[in-house]
């Protein structure tokens, strides 16, 4: 393969093969000494329309500690502010022979349209509404270093579902695994038709909490929201945020995830951010260790990992 654009194009065996390969890549990622030659001369140009902190800085540490030289694109800075399009920024990145470009961009199918016009690699790092795959993939690498095999296990996810790429690439990584996806939020921001997605689709989190393996809620996307919020951010956190006492209802010591960034106070309270059921910051750890492993399966070649 030569991009990596969704979950939803993806088979169970690729996915298996990039949660193995993650795994390795984080033992490496663990080491004190971390640096490695194994993708020495190849570079990974990061090409963000939209802001990041996480995925960006990731994707810039995991290709240097494989070796590779990275490029992160100012686009504020660039001639993109000049008017130049996505796909002659794109002609210009592949000239200077770049060998993979990692973009985010607000346009669903912005990614595929680049590989499409590339000869470069392409790692899609959130379309639009559309898919977010290398977040469902640490996500699910977190899940099963905290449970073991996913099969039968239930994952609700409330929140912002109708914005949410982090959510429609978790929906199609996980069912793919097996596992039981319950959708919430409230009717503006979780509309019926996302049942369509082979998943249940309530807006009562409470009714859906009670065996629930991971809980995981998503950030409400205030900048997506055209027409204001409804709820008002009062009545969601009433209803939907995570708060130690409404965790109690799944009945275990349910996980708790979010892709971040958080609104503190609004999706999750800061007892439970901050709480040992919460795996937020070891989610962003192996968000690395994911996109080490992606960069090494596409544009790796016969290179081994130096142990
Ligand atoms: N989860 C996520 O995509 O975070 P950033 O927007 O900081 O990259």
């Amino acid at each position: 393969r030569k991009d990596v654009l969704g979950l939803e194009e993806m088979d169970v065996e690729e996915i298996r093969q990039i949660l193995q390969t993650a795994k390795v890549m984080k033992g490496i990622l663990m080491r004190p000494i971390k640096k490695l030659p194994t993708l020495k001369g190849k570079s990974v140009v990061n090409l963000f329309y939209e802001a990041s902190t996480r995925t960006r800085t990731s994707f810039e540490m995991a290709a240097k500690v494989l070796g590779a030289d990275t490029t992160s694109i100012a686009v504020a800075q660039s001639s993109v502010s000049k008017g130049e399009s996505l796909y002659d920024t794109a002609k210009t990145i592949q000239a200077m022979r770049a060998d993979l470009v990692i973009l985010r961009h607000s346009s669903s199918g912005s990614a595929s349209f680049l590989a499409d016009i590339l000869d470069a690699g392409v790692i899609n790092a959130g379309d639009g509404q559309h898919e977010h795959p290398t977040q469902a993939l640490l996500d699910i690498f977190t899940m099963e270093e905290k449970l073991g095999d996913l099969e039968g296990k239930n994952v609700v996810i409330v929140g912002d579902v109708l914005h949410s790429r982090v959510a429609r690439s978790n929906v199609w990584g996980l069912r793919k695994l097996g596992v039981n996806v319950t959708l919430v939020g409230p009717p503006t921001l979780a509309p019926a038709e996302m049942g369509g997605l082979g998943v249940k689709l309530t807006h009562d989190l409470d009714s859906v909490l009670p065996g629930a393996d991971v809980v995981m809620a998503l950030r409400l996307q205030l900048e997506r929201q055209k027409s204001g919020l409804f709820p008002s951010l009062r009545e969601y956190s009433h209803l939907y945020g995570l708060t130690s006492e409404r965790l109690k209802k799944t009945g275990k010591q349910s996980v708790v995830m979010h892709p971040g960034p958080m609104n503190r106070g609004v999706e999750i309270s800061d007892e439970v951010a901050d709480s040992a059921q919460a795996l937020i910051e070891r989610q962003v750890t192996n968000g690395v260790a994911i996109r080490m492993a992606l960069i090494y399966l596409l544009i790796g070649g016969s290179a081994n990992v130096v142990a």
